[in-house]
């Protein structure tokens, strides 16, 4: 049985059964973690900050140094470990979970090699005897609220990694349905050595997530839905020293134009739609296809996703796995329930239910149906399971028109050979990822990961996070004898 503790200025506290860590395979609980009180979370963000005066004045490279330490160990010690207990926790074919310890570990190498980067710019002066410089300071304490889709690589590296690097200290409260994965990405950090206070894990649900929002940080990097998101933004507005990068939801979409190939198309759009379940942000839950190839994409798309299978990841790697938990489950069943109900919908495949007689764990099997453009809000709305519209459209501009019909920008998969249509869909769609000639998956570290409107504010995850952990000052030096303005000011 896994048990957890929070921890806290370098010492791991106490354990506590204050709730449960569920497996979504078996619905059999993995162990029991403690919900962190406001002392315990006021603690930890007071113990960062004290941690932070000496954190930020080691050397950059010194503090890329313990990242180094911390990818050595991801790679040759705890690499196994992690990926079992990310499938056990969430899940996950086991593939899928060696896949985000390595997506892990490339974000830490990245904020290893950083931190031997220029980390900022000279500017010319219009003055002869000034320099100036533009560079990054870090915020100071970082808050990190990270969701259960990817336990390890999202907190504990996407975020973590270049706050630390650039000189922040953290605390981390990750989801509650997969406290495991980050207890043990703790003990990563302190086994690498770093300083007590510099990084620290607080457990519990959203009420512990609103109490680190809420306590004295400077930046709350989030991962989540865009409710909560949006709730986070409007804290950090009403004060005046805290920021916030919020990466939230998406109705992430395949664009299929008539001269895509099909054995391209085919297999992007199955695998954007139903790995993980259909539980990444970016999953596709829509695709939109040209109507000359309508059917014959629908015929094919359904064939192919009748060939994927559903189960328990020890049992044989099956393509995705459960719903994360009985809400989701119950939700996304509701969802399938909405579309079945529509005369407006034919449905191609059920979305069977092998929950039940006998059978545990939250698996559904994928519901795919066919349907035009219309306002129905299951059109809309991010379901986050394997369930997917296929939708038809006849021209470049009817495509993009319906792609950014939604309150989204997230991921976008272009399936053409055409450049000018991918060069009008790379300009004219809201997105933050797009793959041409791809589905609508597959980020790597070392590039940026966000999206516009309801899902993302604006800063990038991933490697982009230095930009929401810093801020960016100029730096003006004045080498002349007497002052000088720029601009033609005189002194008198
Ligand atoms: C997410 O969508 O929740 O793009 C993160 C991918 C992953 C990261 C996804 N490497 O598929």
């Amino acid at each position: 049985m896994y048990s957890g503790n929070n921890y806290i200025k370098g010492d791991f506290e106490e354990t506590r059964n204050d709730f449960r860590d569920i497996n979504p395979t078996t619905e059999v609980s993995l162990g029991t973690f403690p919900q962190s009180d406001p002392e315990e979370v006021n603690r930890a963000v007071a113990a960062a900050r004290k941690a932070q005066k000496a954190w930020r004045r080691l050397s950059r490279v010194e503090r890329g140094e313990y990242l180094k330490r911390v990818a050595h160990l991801l790679e040759n010690k705890y690499a196994e470990r992690l990926a079992i207990v990310i499938s056990e926790e969430t899940g996950k074919n086991h593939n899928e979970s060696i896949a985000e310890v390595n997506e892990a570990l490339h974000m830490a190498e990245y904020a290893w090699a950083s931190a031997k980067q220029p980390y900022g710019e000279m500017i010319a002066s219009e003055l002869a005897d000034k320099d100036s410089y533009m560079l990054r300071k870090p915020v100071g304490v970082v808050g990190i609220i990270s969701p259960w889709n990817f336990p390890v690589a999202i907190g504990g590296f996407w975020n973590a990694a270049p706050a630390l690097v650039e000189g922040n200290t953290v605390v981390w409260k990750p989801s509650e349905d997969t406290p495991m994965s980050a207890q043990i990405v703790a003990e990563l950090y302190d086994d690498a050595g770093i300083p007590p206070g510099v990084f620290n894990l607080i457990h519990g649900n959203g009420e512990v997530g609103a109490m680190l929002v809420e306590s004295d940080v400077n930046c709350i990097l989030f991962t989540g839905s865009a409710e909560v998101g949006q709730l986070i933004r409007q804290h950090c507005a009403s004060t005046w020293n805290k920021t916030c990068s919020c990466e939230m939801g998406s109705k992430s979409a395949c664009l299929i134009f008539n001269d895509a190939s099909m054995d391209l198309a085919i297999p992007a759009c199955v695998a954007s739609s139903f790995k993980l379940s259909g539980q990444r942000c970016v999953s596709s839950g829509r695709h939109l296809i040209q109507r000359e190839i309508y059917d014959e994409f629908c015929a094919h798309f359904v064939e192919e996703t009748k060939k994927i299978s559903t189960g328990p990841w020890r049992d044989q790697m099956h393509f995705y796995g459960p719903l994360i938990n009985e809400a989701q489950y119950h939700r996304v069943k509701r969802f399938n329930d909405t579309v079945r109900d529509d005369p407006r919908c034919e449905v191609l495949l059920k979305g069977e239910d092998l929950r039940g007689n006998g059978i545990k764990g939250y698996f559904l099997k994928p519901f795919v149906f066919k349907s035009e453009w219309t306002d129905a809000a299951y059109l809309r709305q991010e379901v986050f399971g394997p369930h997917v519209a296929l939708i038809p459209f006849d021209t470049v501009d009817d495509a993009i028109k319906i792609y950014n019909d939604t309150d989204y920008g997230l991921a976008v998969g272009i399936i053409t050979n055409d450049f000018k249509i991918a060069r009008k869909c790379r300009d004219e769609c809201d997105y933050g990822m797009c793959y041409w000639n791809g589905g609508s998956i597959a980020a790597e570290s070392h590039l940026g990961f966000g999206g516009v409107k309801k899902s993302g504010n604006g800063y990038s995850s991933a490697a982009r996070t230095y930009r929401a952990v810093t801020h960016e000052v100029a730096w003006t030096v004045n080498h002349a004898e007497g002052i000088q303005f720029p601009q033609g000011m005189k002194t008198r």
